[in-house]
């Protein structure tokens, strides 16, 4: 998970500038997207996934494991495993800017909480675009458990993340 877990944070810190939606709002009056979703957000995000990644793989192709517990692998090869790390960081970013679209059709301003759905939205991008892609990998990779234990611990590394990133001066909201 860490190639999607990446990118969030990695956006908050070097992320700003010009927004994606180009500051176009839609015909509700609102922004499409809002200025939380950035251009150097999403490619700061989606490169400090793939640097993430290509660590794992550097240290996997080392024959490192965690404890004794042997890593997953991101399949066969390099470049084989950077196509899977960059859907996972893409698709994280882009399970968020989703749910931004449909933040502001809701009238909720950018940084307002919209519970469990800013905790797992880029976890669902980051699944769905990578099953659509690489099926074999996902099914390979993601068994029932590994799903409702990455379900279960995703929201709290994201509010423990957040908190940080408030304290710390990066996020504008603790959430
Ligand atoms: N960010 C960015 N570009 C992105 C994603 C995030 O620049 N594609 C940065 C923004 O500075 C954003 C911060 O990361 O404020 C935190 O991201 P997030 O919580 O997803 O955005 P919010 O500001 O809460 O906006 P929204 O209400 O749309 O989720
Ligand atoms: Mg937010």
């Amino acid at each position: 998970m860490l190639p999607a877990y990446v990118p969030n944070p990695c956006a908050a810190v070097f992320g700003g500038g010009r927004p994606i939606d180009g500051g176009h709002t839609l015909g509700d009056g609102r922004r499409i997207l809002g200025d939380g979703k950035t251009f150097r957000g999403l490619f700061a995000g989606i490169t400090c996934g793939l640097i993430v990644g290509s660590l794992q793989v550097k240290l996997l192709s080392s024959g490192f494991d965690f404890f004794g517990i042997h890593l997953p692998s991101f399949g066969t090869g390099y470049a084989g495993s950077m196509k899977v790390i960059f859907t996972m960081a893409f698709g994280s970013l882009f399970g968020d800017m989703f749910m931004s679209f449909f933040k502001r059709r809701m009238g909720l301003k950018r940084g307002a909480p919209l519970p469990v759905v800013d905790q797992l939205d880029f976890v669902f991008g980051a699944w769905l675009l990578t099953y659509l892609s690489y099926p074999q990998w996902f099914a390979s990779s993601f068994s029932f458990w590994i799903i409702i234990t990455v379900l279960l611990i995703t929201p709290l590394l994201h509010l423990a993340t957040n908190i940080f990133g408030y304290i710390i001066g990066v996020k504008k909201e603790p959430w």
